[in-house]
């Protein structure tokens, strides 16, 4: 078993906040908007849409933490989810899942979010966190093994287990800290997506007095 040093950061700087339930709709529509081989490779099968709705009511926010990065219109791109175990003998494992819209891969978004995941299960006292996933899946196999998971090929599906170190002070503080980041972030993506809202209805008002001026001919 490979025990891990401190996983080493990625140099790829993107907000990534933890979600709650008022973001259930937007966590639906991103794993609607993944194609059937995805869906198959984020869940094992190729999950429709009905399924997905079901995972996505049955996330509880309590137990585990569900990570995400939106884009400047309020897309979530990527997400994943980290997975604490039911049984409360098993409380030190975890397990983690994620998935990136096709248009935002290969810019290092999967592996920032297994980098944040392993931050969080740190914290919150995991030693072990497992991966599944399709042998075929280079992507996935890549982020594990490059975070020094040990991995075991059984024909056409892979398991990856990951031994965390425990937490330190610089593990809470890096959590509080990027945390923070991704909530403002948020919110200054809110308000700008509020402004150009506001802004394309006064266009659509300026426009409605200049052909009412236009009809009337004044
Ligand atoms: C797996 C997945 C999350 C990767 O997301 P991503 O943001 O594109 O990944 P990253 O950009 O962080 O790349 C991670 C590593 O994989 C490599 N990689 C990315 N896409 C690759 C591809 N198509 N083929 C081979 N390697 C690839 C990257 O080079 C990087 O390795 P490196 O750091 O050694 O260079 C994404 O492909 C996906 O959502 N797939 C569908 C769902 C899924 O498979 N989920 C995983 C099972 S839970």
């Amino acid at each position: 078993m490979v025990e891990t040093k401190e996983i080493p950061r990625s140099s790829v700087i993107v907000p990534i906040r933890s979600l709650g339930p008022s973001h259930r709709e937007r966590i639906a529509a991103h794993l609607q908007a993944l194609d059937e081989h995805d869906r198959y490779l984020r869940f094992g099968y190729p999950a429709n849409d009905e399924q997905i709705q079901r995972y996505t009511q049955g996330l509880d926010f309590d137990r585990d933490e569900i990570f995400g990065i939106y884009n400047r219109k309020l897309e979530l791109i990527a997400m994943a989810h980290l997975a604490f175990s039911k049984d409360p003998g098993m409380r030190s494992c975890a397990e983690f899942g994620v998935s990136v819209l096709k248009k935002a891969r290969g810019r290092g978004y999967g592996a920032r979010l297994f980098e944040r995941a392993t931050i969080h299960a740190r914290n919150e006292g995991v030693d072990m966190l497992f991966i599944h996933a399709l042998t075929e899946n280079t992507a996935m196999i890549k982020i594990a093994r490059n975070a020094g998971a040990t991995l075991e090929r059984a024909g056409s599906e892979t398991d990856a287990h990951l031994r965390l170190v425990p937490a330190t002070l610089d593990s809470r503080m890096t959590e509080m800290v990027e945390e923070q980041i991704a909530i403002t972030d948020y919110r200054l993506k809110v308000q700008a997506r509020n402004f150009w809202d506001f802004l394309s209805g006064m266009q659509e008002v300026r426009q409605g007095v200049r052909d009412g001026r236009h009809k009337s001919g004044n």
